[in-house]
């Protein structure tokens, strides 16, 4: 204990109110009680598991209702990384072909994704906007493509792609997945909230498959992703046998699995519902407005007009400030297209933080003549 002590002592936390740079936060504490009375379960062996597996598949009902699906399949994974490691091997098998078109503004789990499965990149530049462009998507689309990967709140910038324009290019001919993992639970509150958010879920017809984090703008505990696709025939594409299980057949990416998670996400979607989300994102938006207008008013430059609780400042030497926030115990992190410095408005970032980090931040950057 005493060894975990010191470690964990040297950890940052999110109660600090300094981890700016962050898109998980600290889990709701009904999460952290359900995560605790699961930790044994593995839905890798599901027929060990029913109840949970009953939980998981009412995670699934309440997604697939919250973004538009009817009768929509999917599970529960390790995060954004996992899940869009399977849209794009469902893709892959699904069509046979390899190559991939994603914007250049995607997160870096789709190139891990493209390696593993040994697929072929094609990296679609930004409109003016910082979105994927629709030009350069139907200039390199081609009956050869396997797959269209968008983003509904990108890592950066927290930008949601023209998934409306991208659905009827891709309709009935490529398989096109969203990845919502920041977004998903921000968008559908927001637009509740009365900001104006474009279709980017399963109304859009030909949007195949979607991911979100519940361990992001979710508040359960990590390791939480949700992966939901339209037909439930995707999955055959990428279902093995496995004899020794009661079930015979597996098909998801891991094998043993926390799903104790699976039950956080649980408690927290019950216990919060669409009225408690509409809050956690309502204030969120309200530090992030705060936040856009402080830097704003000391004549900093915004790369865009936050579209989600992402606040970007264009500056020279991003890499530079970043640095120099650090050493002061600021996390924040910094983005490229375009070059800025990048702060998550997550929920444990508190107004009072965003107080004494503003003056910091105003001094850092007189200091290195960004300001
Ligand atoms: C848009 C997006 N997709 C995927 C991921 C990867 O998620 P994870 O780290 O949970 O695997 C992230 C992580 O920040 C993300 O922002």
């Amino acid at each position: 204990m005493a060894h975990l002590k010191r470690a964990f002592s040297s950890d940052h936390h999110f109660r600090d109110g300094r981890i700016l740079s962050s898109m998980c936060t600290a889990p709701h504490e009904l999460a952290i009680k359900a995560h605790m009375m699961f930790i044994e379960a593995n839905l890798g062996n599901p027929d060990l598991y029913p109840g949970t597996k009953r939980l998981e598949g009412e995670i699934v009902r309440v997604l697939g209702e919250l973004f538009h699906g009817k009768n929509l399949n999917g599970y529960m994974t390790s995060g954004g990384t996992e899940a869009n490691i399977t849209a794009l091997w469902i893709a892959r098998k699904l069509s046979g072909k390899r190559r991939v078109l994603f914007p250049i503004s995607a997160h870096f789990s789709i190139t891990k994704a493209v390696n593993l499965l040994n697929m072929e990149p094609v990296e679609i530049e930004l409109d003016e906007s910082f979105r994927m462009s629709v030009d350069d998507v139907e200039d390199n689309i081609s009956d050869n493509s396997a797959a269209v990967i968008c983003m509904a709140g990108t890592t950066e910038l927290g930008v949601v792609d023209p998934i409306e324009q991208l659905s009827q290019i891709c309709h009935g001919n490529t398989f096109l997945h969203v990845d919502a993992a920041f977004g998903g639970f921000v968008l559908p509150f927001l637009k509740e909230l009365g900001y104006d958010v474009p279709k980017f879920d399963f109304q859009l017809s030909g949007v195949c498959s979607l991911n979100t984090d519940p361990h992001k703008m979710g508040l359960s505990t990590i390791p939480s992703g949700a992966l939901l696709y339209r037909d439930v025939r995707f999955l055959e594409h990428i279902t093995v046998d496995a004899p020794y299980l009661i079930s015979n057949k597996h098909s998801t990416l891991t094998g043993t699995k926390n799903s104790a998670a699976v039950a956080a996400t649980y408690a927290v979607l019950m216990h919060l519902g669409r009225e408690g989300f509409k809050k956690v994102v309502k204030q969120c938006m309200d530090n992030t407005n705060y936040l856009a207008s402080r830097v704003q008013e000391l004549g900093f430059e915004l790369a865009i007009k936050p579209v989600t609780n992402v606040v970007a400042i264009k500056l020279a030497n991003p890499e530079n400030v970043q640095k120099e926030l650090v050493k002061q115990n600021w996390f924040v992190s910094k983005g490229r297209f375009p070059k800025c410095l990048r702060i998550v408005l997550m929920p444990h970032v508190t107004r009072s933080a965003l107080e004494e980090f503003v003056p910091v931040l105003e001094s850092t950057c007189r200091s290195m003549g960004e300001l």
